[in-house]
């Protein structure tokens, strides 16, 4: 997309500084991000992981400017390819589901159920690119399907969500969140809605994706099994704030904080580090998730 802001070398993907939204209760108002401070480089992947309830979401939504009603963002910069998201309040319009797209959490209810996958990507399409053509969206779907590793991606255009695996949907979306050519993906939960071996699918497309475009990465879990696999950087997130911040070996191998050793402490079977990231999970369980019916 030639009109999009394009990050150089110098400028980052993301660039997000003292971060603070607030929640507004009955009981008065709430801190939900204290103060968030990261940044995300071309082919970056940062993930930022904390338990239920620490303030990720509310991070990636302020980022974006989709939070509810009662969330705002009150103070910070946010710049997405250099440009200050939050000063001026149209710029958001420019980069959103343009230079930035987000990933949603749960495939089953991110899509219309009423729609088909071909309608809803081709809308996908032509608002990316308002002068496409129908039948040019419609042989870009197909594209982009293909592209996710659907396969006989023309059948699965005419098809419902009902009638796709969480695993397929979840790929359906991935190629809606590329239909704009993004720079950088934001992915809350990409994969917890999911089955294990269709969640390491998907984390290998991800990477793949990356790998092809140089596309940035803002990973959210809350899964230290997923931020190990996947990033080069960690922030470690608790009641708002970022405890601990580094590399993902660094963070993974030797946590300094005892909240971070309790995160790792919930999943048993860490291997070593060196292994490689891809190898273990390049399992492309697609025969069994191509079709629910
Ligand atoms: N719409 C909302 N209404 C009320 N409180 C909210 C809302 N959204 C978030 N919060 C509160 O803001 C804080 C941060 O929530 P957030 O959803 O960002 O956490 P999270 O780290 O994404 O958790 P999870 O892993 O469960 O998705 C929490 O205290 C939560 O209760
Ligand atoms: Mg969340």
């Amino acid at each position: 997309m030639s009109a999009q802001p394009e990050a150089t070398a110098t400028t980052d993907l993301l660039d997000v500084r003292d971060l603070v939204v607030e929640l507004m209760t009955d009981n008065g108002i709430v801190r939900a991000v204290d103060g968030a401070t990261f940044r995300v480089g071309r082919g970056e992947t940062v993930t930022i992981i904390g338990e239920s309830g620490s303030g990720k979401s509310t991070t990636a939504m302020g980022i974006l400017q989709l939070l509810p009603k009662d969330l705002a963002v009150v103070s910070g910069t946010v710049k997405v390819t250099g440009l200050d998201v939050l000063k001026d309040r149209k710029a958001i319009n420019k980069v959103r589901g343009r230079t930035v797209a987000l990933i949603p959490q749960d495939p089953m209810t991110a899509l219309s159920p009423v729609l088909s996958i071909g309608s809803q990507l081709t809308e996908a399409i032509r608002i990316a690119s308002r002068s496409t053509s129908k039948s040019r969206a419609t042989a870009r779907a197909e594209e982009l399907l293909a592209s996710v590793h659907i396969p006989e991606p023309a059948a699965q255009l005419r098809k419902y969500p009902h009638q796709l695996s969480g695993g397929m949907l979840q790929r359906v979306l991935i190629a809606m969140a590329l239909a704009s050519e993004p720079q950088l993906l934001i992915a809350d939960e990409p994969t917890s809605a999911l089955d294990v071996t269709v969640q390491a699918g998907i984390l290998d497309l991800l990477l793949e994706i990356q790998e092809q475009r140089g596309t940035g990465i803002l990973m959210i879990t809350h899964d230290i099994g997923v931020a190990r696999l996947v990033s080069d950087t960690i922030h470690v997130m608790k009641n708002g704030r970022f405890v601990e911040s580094g590399p993902a070996a660094t963070i993974v191998d030797a946590p300094r904080e005892e909240y971070t050793r309790k995160l790792l402490g919930a999943i048993p079977q860490l291997g070593p580090w060196d292994e490689s990231p891809t190898q273990d999970t390049a399992v492309e369980p697609l025969p069994q998730e191509a079709h629910r019916d």
